[in-house]
């Protein structure tokens, strides 16, 4: 049997799409113009956020799969980098929005209470299926998030904190990454070494520079023993792990990859990190952006949802970031000079070789 043919308006169901802009105002007999703007921008947030949810479906199967194929590792990069541009994107929204002012906002702003995107549940389940750890949320009015959502969306919470989140499957991957050990002098020994000596060296630095102001020479040595100590954290078999979240053999394999990136069989890996980085970088800078917009609406009057508002979000932009381990990473790094040359026989392992 002949398909029927496929409609546009149909196959878009825009017939429900674009009759559930009902603002409140309306219903009110209020004149509130703006308001119009407010349901679009947030509906389309929604419908990006259910985009990149379907991303992590993919990305949760692909990365929880022991061992993670190639073309699993492809397809992981490529899921997570349209992750990125659609955050991207999320920020970018916010300037539309922003041509709302806060005397129009005012319009219709009362008419919300008590909503508020404290309550998007899509929201909450990325930020818990990256790996946002609970012990980091900045607590909301001794409130938890459950609170404020609808008994079904908070069941589909608890469902969604259920599942191995992508911090997770990262730490366990890079935890299983091979290459690190190269027989007789390993990566570990040789790299734990070189970055001690250079940690040490730029403590004699700060030690010799007598135009440093003595308060200012403390802090930095103390930065510089509390840096030592927790690279020393990444190496203990036990140990209170040096404020790393990922677990130290997960952190050398970073490095690992981080240094080594040039060869062909890291290349995956490292685009895989640094992708991560983009992520949590853009989902900072919503939530800096976010923040701002707030101030910028409505100074430090309290949200809808009954937060601090701008303070409340400013603090979650600091605390609730989920890779903040790979940025770490860059303080110990040390020169190229400096690295340990990969022995004959990993070389080969890490390069693609075509011959006949
Ligand atoms: C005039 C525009 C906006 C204002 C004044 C505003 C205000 C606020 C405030 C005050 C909070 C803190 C919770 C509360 O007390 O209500 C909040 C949280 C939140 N808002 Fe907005 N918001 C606006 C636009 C948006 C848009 C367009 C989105 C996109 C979906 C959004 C998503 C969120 C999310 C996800 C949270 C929770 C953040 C967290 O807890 O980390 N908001 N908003």
């Amino acid at each position: 049997m002949a398909r029927a043919p496929v409609y546009y308006a149909d196959y878009l169901k825009l017939d429900r799409l674009l009759t559930s802009q009902q603002p409140e105002s309306l219903k009110e007999g209020v004149d509130a113009h703006d308001e119009m703007l407010f349901i679009i921008v947030h509906q389309a947030y929604e419908l990006w956020f259910k985009q990149i949810l379907h991303e992590l479906d993919r990305v949760e199967r692909d990365f929880g799969a022991v061992p993670v194929s190639d073309d699993a590792m492809a397809r992981i990069v490529h899921d997570l980098e349209r992750i990125h541009e659609i955050l991207k994107l999320t920020v970018a929204q916010l300037d539309v929005l922003e041509t709302m002012t806060p005397f129009d906002f005012l319009d219709f702003r009362d008419l919300l209470m008590p909503a508020s995107g404290f309550q998007s549940l899509q929201f909450r389940a990325i930020e818990t299926r990256l790996g946002l750890a609970a012990e980091t949320r900045v607590p909301l009015d001794d409130k938890a998030i459950e609170e404020r959502l609808s008994p079904a969306d908070r069941t589909a919470l608890s469902e969604a904190r259920e599942r191995p989140t992508v911090f997770v499957m990262l730490d366990q991957w890079l935890a299983r990454t091979p290459f690190l050990d190269w027989g007789g002098a390993s990566f570990r020994d040789a790299y734990r070494q070189a970055v001690e000596k250079h940690l040490a060296r730029d403590a004699d630095f700060i030690r010799a520079d007598r135009a440093m102001p003595e308060e200012k020479r403390e802090r930095e040595l103390k930065a510089i023993d509390k840096a030592i100590a927790s690279f020393a954290a990444i190496f203990a078999p036990e140990g209170d792990g040096g404020g790393w979240r990922l677990s130290g053999p997960a952190v050398q394999a970073a490095l690992f990859i981080t240094l080594y990136r040039d060869k062909p069989a890291v290349q995956p890996a490292f685009r895989l990190l640094a992708t991560l980085m983009d992520i949590d970088e853009t989902m900072t800078l919503w939530r800096y952006r976010h923040a701002l917009m707030v101030e910028r609406m409505i100074g430090v009057k309290i949200g809808t949802g009954g937060s601090s508002g701008h303070a409340y979000l400013r603090t979650t932009a600091e605390r609730h970031r989920v890779f903040a381990d790979l940025f770490r990473l860059s303080t110990f790094l040390i020169p190229r000079a400096a690295v340990p040359d990969l022995p004959a026989s990993v070389q080969a392992r890490l390069g693609f070789v075509y011959s006949t």
